[in-house]
This record gives C-alpha cells, structure tokens and sequence, in this order.
C-alpha cells in the first residue's frame, strides 16, 4: 500500500517529532549517494494485552552495532529513540504497525569519507501486513535461487543492516519477480544456500530443524533466533549453524522463511520444484501457529520480549 493511502502523520527526526510531508533531506545528504545509512525493521503487534513492540531491545542493539560498523556517532539514546516511537505509534493511534529507525550521514560534504558530515536518525511508523502476502501465510511462496550471490562478509560484513547492501536484495528479488516468482533465495560466495532478500530460511528434515549459519553470510535475524527459541521449546532440535547445499532445498521435507517483515512465510516450490506435500508442511504449519500466538501475547513465558506502547 502506497503511503499516501495510510492514515499516518508524523515523523520522528533528529529529536523533533514532524509533519509526515516536511520530513525531507538535501539531495546531497551523504547516505543518499553512498548507501552510508544503516536501519531497523521491527513490528509493534496488537497482542491481547494491548500494542507492544516485539523484541524492540534486540532491534536497537542491532541499530546500534551496525551504526558503530560504520561510525556513526548517533546523537540520541535508546530511551529517547524507545520515547519517540512509543509517542509515534500512541499519537497515530496505531495499533499493529511497522516501526523503521535509519540512522545515516546528513548533508555537508560528498567525499566518500562520510567525516565531515552529520549523523542524523529517524523513526517511522506504518501499517503493514503480510509481506508476501496474506495467501503467501497459509499457501506459501514459489521461490528461485537468484542468479546473484549474497556479498560475502568479507567484502561488506553480513551483519551489519546497512543501506547501501540492499541493492543485492533489490537485484534478487526483482530478478525473481520478473521471472513469476515471488521471492528469491541467494547462495553465498561459496555457493551454499545463504538467505532470502529479506528473510533467513529454515529446512525440515525427517522432524529436525536446520537454518543456516552465522559464517554462511546471512543477517543475524530476531525472528530467527525468536523461531529457533520456539521450536526448541517445542521439543525440536534445531541445528543453526548448517551449510545448506543448493540440491538440499529441493529434496527438502519442508522449506520456511522468517523476518520481521515476513514473519514465518512457508515456501511451496523452488526453481519449480515442488517442496514436500507442494505446500506448508506439518513442522511449518506448527511453527508459524506458534510464532503468532506468540506476537498475539498468548503465550506465558516470553513478556521479556514485548514493550507495551500504553505505559499506565
Ligand atoms: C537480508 C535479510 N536477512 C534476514 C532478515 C530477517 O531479519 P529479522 O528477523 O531481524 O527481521 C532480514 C530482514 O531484516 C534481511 O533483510
């Protein structure tokens, strides 16, 4: 949905909370021409308590890793970014929505040192549903492997959120999309299974979890580490350091993908090859159920997780 359609109004900027179409920068802010930013995607879920920002803490502790990766000095606290979001979402009267923080070099000078210029952070909020879809929930996804390969860390560190790196999602997934799929999975420099454009992937294999690893180039994502949490409290082992080769995915019983945006997105074929039963597996399906009693605040033994947006 395109903005202008959403009933949202303000923009958090540097300390100022703004009208939504006054939140502008100079066409030669630094950010805009290197892809210097770095950026969080989290949810605030309208749980049966109330809205609450779900795993908000690892999320700024991402924000704040990848910010110091590329050095920027962000000028505002944890609890004055958490103070304005929360303000964001109660002022909108938003209830479930998306919450996006960038942090990225302002405008002074347009060297490729980024050092004389400013540091500037941002907060947005927005309602956002299913990423892939509300059918993509319960059908699944058809995917292919991308003919781009993810960036190794060596080249750009994987575990950084930064903007400019985006550009390998973007060429993924468009290239995806113009071929009828509706997202793509991107090998590593070695040519093992890395992630999707967006999300991390799980397999299932005879009932046991495999996501590949932290050294196969991937993003360490929150709602991975939220899935390999669940599924280990279900009783499940989960192997989450694997190299998955290419083949895997196709003889795979079960294929899922997780991210904030993508929440726990099944995955029905790959490269036309029908995944299991060709659509969500038994395993999926429970883990998925799960993941959202979980965001729904059903769930007793995980409110370390939530951030309530109603402090009284
Ligand atoms: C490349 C990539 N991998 C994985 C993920 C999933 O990470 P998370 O679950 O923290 O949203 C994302 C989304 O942020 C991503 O962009």
């Amino acid at each position: 949905m395109a903005f202008e359609e959403m009933d949202v109004d303000t923009i958090w900027m540097d300390g100022e909370f703004v009208d939504w179409d006054e939140a502008q920068t100079h066409v030669l802010t630094h950010s805009l021409h290197y892809g210097t930013g770095v950026f969080e995607g989290a949810r605030c879920y309208d749980t049966e308590d109330g809205p609450a920002l779900f795993r908000w803490e690892e999320h700024l502790d991402r924000l704040f890793e990848s910010a110091k990766v590329l050095d920027h000095d962000i000028d505002h606290t944890h609890e004055e970014i958490t103070d304005a979001t929360l303000r964001l979402i109660r002022e909108q009267g938003l209830e479930s929505c998306y919450i996006r923080p960038l942090v990225y070099y302002g405008y002074n000078s347009l060297g490729v040192s980024p050092e004389d210029c400013p540091t500037k952070t941002m907060v947005a909020c927005w309602p956002w549903g299913a990423y892939l879809g509300e059918d993509a929930i319960e059908n699944g996804v058809d995917v292919m492997v991308s003919t781009w390969r993810k960036h190794a860390s060596s080249q750009i560190p994987t575990n950084v959120k930064a903007t400019g790196p985006y550009i390998n999602s973007m060429l993924a997934g468009e290239e995806a999309r113009r071929n009828g799929y509706v997202e793509a999975i991107v090998l590593n420099k070695e040519g093992k299974v890395a992630e999707g454009p967006g999300e991390n992937i799980f397999m299932v294999n005879d009932g046991e979890i495999y996501t590949t690893g932290l050294s196969e180039s991937i993003l360490d994502g929150i709602t991975r580490d939220t899935v390999i949490e669940l599924a280990r409290d279900l009783g499940y082992t989960v192997h989450d350091e694997a190299a998955i080769g290419r083949g895997q995915l196709y003889t795979a019983d079960e294929l899922f993908f997780t991210g904030t945006a993508a929440e726990v997105t099944p995955i029905r074929s790959v490269d036309d090859t029908e995944i299991g039963n060709g659509g969500r597996g038994p395993v999926t399906e429970e883990i998925q159920q799960r993941f959202f009693d979980l965001v729904d605040g059903k769930l007793d033994g995980y409110d370390e997780w939530f951030l309530p947006v109603e402090t009284e």
